[in-house]
Protein backbone atom coordinates (compact mmCIF):
# COMPACT_ATOMS: atom_id res chain seq x y z
CA UNK A 1 0.00 0.00 0.00
CA UNK A 2 1.13 3.72 -1.06
CA UNK A 3 0.79 5.40 2.01
CA UNK A 4 2.26 8.27 4.11
CA UNK A 5 5.39 7.23 4.87
CA UNK A 6 6.51 5.74 1.04
CA UNK A 7 9.71 6.81 -0.24
CA UNK A 8 9.95 7.15 -3.79
CA UNK A 9 12.64 6.50 -6.70
CA UNK A 10 12.57 6.21 -10.43
CA UNK A 11 14.21 6.42 -13.54
CA UNK A 12 14.69 8.95 -15.97
CA UNK A 13 14.85 8.59 -19.66
CA UNK A 14 12.91 9.38 -22.92
CA UNK A 15 11.45 7.21 -23.92
CA UNK A 16 10.51 5.47 -20.88
CA UNK A 17 8.00 2.84 -21.41
CA UNK A 18 10.15 0.15 -22.40
CA UNK A 19 12.14 0.37 -19.21
CA UNK A 20 11.76 -3.18 -17.09
CA UNK A 21 13.49 -1.15 -14.29
CA UNK A 22 10.36 -0.30 -12.64
CA UNK A 23 9.09 -4.21 -12.53
CA UNK A 24 12.54 -5.11 -11.19
CA UNK A 25 12.99 -2.67 -8.27
CA UNK A 26 9.36 -2.92 -7.05
CA UNK A 27 9.62 -6.84 -7.07
CA UNK A 28 12.78 -6.55 -4.73
CA UNK A 29 10.94 -3.83 -2.77
CA UNK A 30 7.83 -5.90 -2.36
CA UNK A 31 10.17 -9.20 -1.58
CA UNK A 32 11.83 -7.19 1.75
CA UNK A 33 8.48 -5.57 2.93
CA UNK A 34 9.74 -2.34 2.24
CA UNK A 35 7.70 0.40 1.76
CA UNK A 36 9.39 2.27 -1.53
CA UNK A 37 8.20 2.51 -4.82
CA UNK A 38 9.83 2.96 -8.63
CA UNK A 39 8.62 4.85 -10.69
CA UNK A 40 8.98 5.63 -14.66
CA UNK A 41 9.85 9.19 -15.07
CA UNK A 42 9.42 10.46 -19.05
CA UNK A 43 11.59 13.29 -19.41
CA UNK A 44 12.04 14.97 -22.24
CA UNK A 45 15.68 16.18 -23.25
CA UNK A 46 14.74 19.82 -23.17
CA UNK A 47 13.21 19.27 -19.36
CA UNK A 48 16.23 17.50 -17.79
CA UNK A 49 17.37 20.23 -15.52
CA UNK A 50 13.95 21.07 -13.90
CA UNK A 51 13.36 17.28 -13.67
CA UNK A 52 16.13 16.86 -11.24
CA UNK A 53 14.86 20.23 -9.27
CA UNK A 54 11.35 18.47 -9.21
CA UNK A 55 13.43 15.14 -7.49
CA UNK A 56 14.87 17.45 -4.85
CA UNK A 57 11.87 19.28 -4.14
CA UNK A 58 9.68 16.24 -3.81
CA UNK A 59 11.82 14.74 -2.00
CA UNK A 60 12.82 11.58 -4.25
CA UNK A 61 15.33 9.60 -2.66
CA UNK A 62 17.12 8.50 -5.71
CA UNK A 63 16.99 7.90 -9.75
CA UNK A 64 18.18 6.13 -11.87
CA UNK A 65 19.11 7.95 -15.32
CA UNK A 66 18.59 6.34 -18.54
CA UNK A 67 19.20 7.19 -22.36
CA UNK A 68 19.66 9.67 -23.45
CA UNK A 69 20.16 11.85 -20.63
CA UNK A 70 23.76 9.91 -18.83
CA UNK A 71 25.85 12.75 -20.05
CA UNK A 72 23.33 15.42 -19.48
CA UNK A 73 22.90 14.89 -15.76
CA UNK A 74 26.12 15.74 -15.02
CA UNK A 75 26.30 19.69 -14.60
CA UNK A 76 23.22 19.13 -11.63
CA UNK A 77 25.19 16.63 -9.48
CA UNK A 78 26.73 18.25 -6.79
CA UNK A 79 28.92 15.32 -5.70
CA UNK A 80 30.69 13.77 -8.59
CA UNK A 81 33.54 11.00 -8.07
CA UNK A 82 36.21 11.31 -9.82
CA UNK A 83 35.93 7.80 -11.81
CA UNK A 84 32.36 8.94 -12.63
CA UNK A 85 33.55 12.74 -13.49
CA UNK A 86 36.20 10.66 -15.67
CA UNK A 87 33.49 8.28 -17.43
CA UNK A 88 31.57 11.75 -18.34
CA UNK A 89 28.13 9.44 -17.37
CA UNK A 90 26.35 9.09 -14.57
CA UNK A 91 23.25 5.88 -14.35
CA UNK A 92 22.12 6.24 -10.39
CA UNK A 93 21.26 9.76 -8.53
CA UNK A 94 21.38 9.88 -4.89
CA UNK A 95 19.28 12.22 -2.56
CA UNK A 96 20.42 13.39 0.29
CA UNK A 97 17.75 15.91 2.12
CA UNK A 98 18.51 17.37 5.43
CA UNK A 99 15.74 18.61 7.77
CA UNK A 100 16.17 22.43 6.57
CA UNK A 101 14.73 21.68 3.16
CA UNK A 102 17.91 21.29 1.98
CA UNK A 103 19.39 18.26 -0.94
CA UNK A 104 22.08 17.16 -1.88
CA UNK A 105 22.95 14.71 -4.49
CA UNK A 106 25.28 12.41 -5.42
CA UNK A 107 25.70 10.63 -8.95
CA UNK A 108 27.24 7.07 -9.57
CA UNK A 109 27.39 4.73 -12.74
CA UNK A 110 26.60 1.62 -12.04
CA UNK A 111 26.25 0.23 -15.46
CA UNK A 112 30.66 -0.28 -15.36
CA UNK A 113 30.27 -2.05 -11.99
CA UNK A 114 26.75 -4.13 -13.01
CA UNK A 115 28.65 -5.42 -15.85
CA UNK A 116 31.57 -6.49 -14.00
CA UNK A 117 29.09 -7.94 -11.46
CA UNK A 118 26.97 -9.83 -13.72
CA UNK A 119 29.86 -11.45 -15.27
CA UNK A 120 31.27 -13.10 -11.80
CA UNK A 121 28.09 -14.06 -11.25
CA UNK A 122 28.08 -16.05 -13.87
CA UNK A 123 31.47 -17.04 -12.46
CA UNK A 124 33.43 -15.26 -14.96
CA UNK A 125 36.14 -13.11 -13.47
CA UNK A 126 37.76 -10.70 -16.44
CA UNK A 127 41.17 -10.11 -14.40
CA UNK A 128 44.28 -11.19 -16.59
CA UNK A 129 41.42 -11.89 -19.08
CA UNK A 130 42.07 -11.49 -23.14
CA UNK A 131 38.81 -10.12 -24.77
CA UNK A 132 37.15 -8.99 -27.40
CA UNK A 133 34.41 -6.24 -28.11
CA UNK A 134 32.22 -6.26 -31.00
CA UNK A 135 30.87 -2.70 -31.24
CA UNK A 136 32.18 1.21 -30.43
CA UNK A 137 28.82 2.65 -28.95
CA UNK A 138 28.17 3.60 -25.21
CA UNK A 139 27.68 0.54 -24.21
CA UNK A 140 31.13 -0.55 -25.06
CA UNK A 141 32.00 2.36 -23.64
CA UNK A 142 31.11 1.41 -20.10
CA UNK A 143 31.91 -2.65 -20.61
CA UNK A 144 35.85 -1.42 -21.74
CA UNK A 145 35.72 0.79 -18.92
CA UNK A 146 34.43 -1.99 -16.26
CA UNK A 147 37.46 -4.35 -17.99
CA UNK A 148 39.70 -1.82 -17.41
CA UNK A 149 38.52 -1.37 -13.96
CA UNK A 150 39.01 -5.11 -12.90
CA UNK A 151 41.75 -5.79 -14.81
CA UNK A 152 41.47 -7.57 -17.69
CA UNK A 153 44.65 -7.92 -19.89
CA UNK A 154 43.91 -6.80 -23.30
CA UNK A 155 40.98 -5.97 -25.26
CA UNK A 156 40.42 -5.53 -28.96
CA UNK A 157 37.19 -3.61 -30.16
CA UNK A 158 35.74 -4.25 -33.48
CA UNK A 159 33.13 -2.21 -35.09
CA UNK A 160 31.81 -1.74 -38.22
CA UNK A 161 32.58 2.09 -38.41
CA UNK A 162 36.07 1.12 -37.44
CA UNK A 163 36.68 4.91 -36.76
CA UNK A 164 34.37 5.36 -33.79
CA UNK A 165 36.65 1.98 -31.96
CA UNK A 166 39.75 3.90 -32.74
CA UNK A 167 38.40 7.15 -31.09
CA UNK A 168 37.03 4.92 -28.10
CA UNK A 169 40.46 3.49 -27.27
CA UNK A 170 42.09 6.65 -27.69
CA UNK A 171 39.71 8.27 -25.22
CA UNK A 172 39.80 5.55 -22.64
CA UNK A 173 43.97 5.25 -23.19
CA UNK A 174 44.02 8.82 -21.74
CA UNK A 175 42.25 7.56 -18.44
CA UNK A 176 45.51 5.57 -17.67
CA UNK A 177 43.53 2.34 -18.53
CA UNK A 178 46.32 -0.34 -17.91
CA UNK A 179 44.63 -3.02 -20.06
CA UNK A 180 46.16 -3.10 -23.47
CA UNK A 181 43.45 -1.93 -26.10
CA UNK A 182 43.25 -1.67 -29.74
CA UNK A 183 40.79 -1.67 -32.69
CA UNK A 184 39.78 -3.51 -35.77
CA UNK A 185 37.30 -3.36 -38.50
CA UNK A 186 34.49 -5.75 -38.63
CA UNK A 187 34.79 -8.56 -40.76
CA UNK A 188 33.66 -11.66 -40.80
CA UNK A 189 37.76 -12.89 -40.83
CA UNK A 190 38.88 -10.28 -38.15
CA UNK A 191 35.88 -11.21 -36.07
CA UNK A 192 37.09 -15.21 -36.28
CA UNK A 193 40.48 -14.52 -35.69
CA UNK A 194 40.57 -12.28 -32.84
CA UNK A 195 37.50 -14.85 -31.43
CA UNK A 196 40.22 -17.45 -31.76
CA UNK A 197 42.38 -15.61 -29.66
CA UNK A 198 40.18 -14.12 -26.76
CA UNK A 199 38.55 -16.28 -23.89
CA UNK A 200 35.43 -13.73 -23.82
CA UNK A 201 33.54 -12.22 -26.50
CA UNK A 202 31.16 -9.27 -25.52
CA UNK A 203 28.53 -8.12 -28.34
CA UNK A 204 27.77 -4.59 -27.49
CA UNK A 205 26.10 -3.77 -30.99
CA UNK A 206 22.44 -3.46 -31.19
CA UNK A 207 22.48 -6.78 -33.81
CA UNK A 208 19.98 -9.51 -33.05
CA UNK A 209 17.96 -6.93 -31.13
CA UNK A 210 13.88 -7.45 -31.75
CA UNK A 211 12.33 -7.10 -34.00
CA UNK A 212 15.46 -8.55 -35.56
CA UNK A 213 16.20 -11.35 -33.93
CA UNK A 214 17.45 -13.40 -36.59
CA UNK A 215 20.41 -11.20 -36.89
CA UNK A 216 23.51 -12.07 -35.36
CA UNK A 217 27.12 -10.36 -35.87
CA UNK A 218 28.74 -14.40 -36.22
CA UNK A 219 28.29 -16.14 -39.83
CA UNK A 220 25.35 -18.79 -39.74
CA UNK A 221 28.25 -21.55 -41.44
CA UNK A 222 30.73 -21.81 -38.78
CA UNK A 223 30.84 -22.88 -35.17
CA UNK A 224 32.47 -20.39 -32.47
CA UNK A 225 35.54 -21.50 -30.94
CA UNK A 226 34.07 -24.11 -27.80
CA UNK A 227 36.31 -22.39 -25.45
CA UNK A 228 35.02 -19.03 -25.55
CA UNK A 229 32.57 -17.24 -22.66
CA UNK A 230 30.15 -15.09 -25.47
CA UNK A 231 28.38 -12.60 -23.60
CA UNK A 232 25.28 -10.38 -25.55
CA UNK A 233 24.24 -7.18 -23.91
CA UNK A 234 21.01 -7.28 -26.17
CA UNK A 235 18.03 -9.05 -24.12
CA UNK A 236 15.18 -9.02 -26.14
CA UNK A 237 15.20 -11.73 -27.13
CA UNK A 238 16.79 -12.83 -24.00
CA UNK A 239 18.17 -15.53 -26.03
CA UNK A 240 19.92 -13.78 -29.04
CA UNK A 241 20.67 -15.67 -32.38
CA UNK A 242 24.34 -15.42 -31.05
CA UNK A 243 24.04 -16.59 -28.24
CA UNK A 244 21.66 -19.53 -29.79
CA UNK A 245 25.31 -20.68 -31.60
CA UNK A 246 27.51 -20.40 -28.54
CA UNK A 247 25.35 -23.21 -27.21
CA UNK A 248 25.45 -25.02 -30.00
CA UNK A 249 29.12 -24.59 -30.90
CA UNK A 250 29.88 -25.29 -26.69
CA UNK A 251 30.97 -22.21 -25.79
CA UNK A 252 29.24 -20.77 -22.80
CA UNK A 253 26.74 -18.07 -23.17
CA UNK A 254 26.22 -15.29 -20.49
CA UNK A 255 22.52 -13.07 -21.73
CA UNK A 256 21.86 -9.48 -21.02
CA UNK A 257 19.75 -9.33 -17.65
CA UNK A 258 22.82 -10.20 -15.72
CA UNK A 259 23.98 -6.57 -16.46
CA UNK A 260 21.11 -4.71 -16.37
CA UNK A 261 19.98 -6.33 -13.02
CA UNK A 262 23.60 -5.79 -11.71
CA UNK A 263 23.47 -2.08 -12.46
CA UNK A 264 20.17 -2.13 -10.69
CA UNK A 265 21.34 -4.19 -7.77
CA UNK A 266 24.09 -1.43 -7.09
CA UNK A 267 21.75 1.49 -7.25
CA UNK A 268 19.56 0.10 -4.85
CA UNK A 269 22.27 -0.91 -2.06
CA UNK A 270 23.32 2.79 -2.82
CA UNK A 271 19.29 3.92 -2.06
CA UNK A 272 18.72 1.79 0.47
CA UNK A 273 21.90 -0.02 2.43
CA UNK A 274 20.66 -2.84 1.50
CA UNK A 275 21.54 -5.78 -1.18
CA UNK A 276 18.65 -6.79 -3.20
CA UNK A 277 17.40 -10.48 -3.76
CA UNK A 278 18.73 -10.78 -7.56
CA UNK A 279 16.48 -13.69 -8.23
CA UNK A 280 13.22 -11.56 -7.48
CA UNK A 281 14.59 -9.28 -9.87
CA UNK A 282 15.31 -11.87 -12.70
CA UNK A 283 11.82 -13.74 -12.08
CA UNK A 284 10.51 -9.68 -12.70
CA UNK A 285 11.98 -9.10 -15.26
CA UNK A 286 11.49 -12.22 -17.61
CA UNK A 287 7.87 -11.61 -16.30
CA UNK A 288 7.34 -8.88 -18.28
CA UNK A 289 9.55 -10.23 -21.17
CA UNK A 290 7.78 -13.19 -21.31
CA UNK A 291 4.31 -12.80 -20.11
CA UNK A 292 2.97 -14.18 -17.27
CA UNK A 293 1.97 -17.56 -19.22
CA UNK A 294 6.02 -17.81 -20.32
CA UNK A 295 5.45 -16.95 -23.79
CA UNK A 296 9.14 -16.69 -24.72
CA UNK A 297 8.51 -14.54 -27.68
CA UNK A 298 6.17 -11.94 -26.12
CA UNK A 299 8.17 -8.82 -27.11
CA UNK A 300 6.97 -5.22 -27.61
CA UNK A 301 8.77 -3.24 -26.37
CA UNK A 302 11.45 -1.14 -29.16
CA UNK A 303 14.79 -1.24 -27.11
CA UNK A 304 16.63 -4.61 -24.71
CA UNK A 305 19.76 -3.38 -24.77
CA UNK A 306 22.33 -2.12 -22.29
CA UNK A 307 21.01 -1.05 -19.08
CA UNK A 308 18.17 0.43 -17.57
P1 LIG B 1 24.71 2.09 -27.55
O1 LIG B 1 24.83 3.40 -26.83
O2 LIG B 1 23.57 1.25 -27.07
O3 LIG B 1 26.00 1.34 -27.61
P2 LIG B 1 25.09 3.20 -30.21
O4 LIG B 1 25.97 4.27 -29.65
O5 LIG B 1 24.05 3.58 -31.22
O6 LIG B 1 24.27 2.48 -29.05
O7 LIG B 1 26.02 2.04 -30.79
C1 LIG B 1 25.50 0.96 -31.47
C2 LIG B 1 26.62 0.03 -31.87
O8 LIG B 1 26.07 -1.05 -32.64
C3 LIG B 1 27.68 0.67 -32.74
O9 LIG B 1 28.93 0.06 -32.47
C4 LIG B 1 27.20 0.33 -34.14
O10 LIG B 1 28.21 0.33 -35.13
P3 LIG B 1 28.58 1.71 -35.90
O11 LIG B 1 29.43 2.50 -34.94
O12 LIG B 1 29.33 1.26 -37.11
O13 LIG B 1 27.27 2.39 -36.20
C5 LIG B 1 26.73 -1.09 -33.91
N1 LIG B 1 25.79 -1.56 -34.93
C6 LIG B 1 24.49 -1.21 -35.07
N2 LIG B 1 23.94 -1.87 -36.11
C7 LIG B 1 24.92 -2.65 -36.65
C8 LIG B 1 25.00 -3.59 -37.74
N3 LIG B 1 23.93 -3.85 -38.50
N4 LIG B 1 26.18 -4.21 -37.97
C9 LIG B 1 27.26 -3.96 -37.20
N5 LIG B 1 27.26 -3.10 -36.16
C10 LIG B 1 26.11 -2.45 -35.89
Amino acid sequence: MIDGQTQLVGVMGWPIAHSLSPAMHNAAFGALGMNWRYVPLPVHPTQVGAAIAGLRAMGFRGCNVTVPHKEAVIPYIDQLPPHVARFGAANTLILHHDEHGQCTISGENTDVQGFVHALQQSGVDPHGRQVLIVGAGGAARGVIYGLCQAGAASAVVLNRTPERATALIADLQMQACETALSADALTVHGLERHANEAELMINTTTVGMWPHADASIWPDDRPLPRHLVVCDLVYRPLETRLLQQARASGAVPIDGLGMLIGQGALSFQMWTGIWPPEEVMRAACESVLFGHQGHRDRAEAQSGHGAA
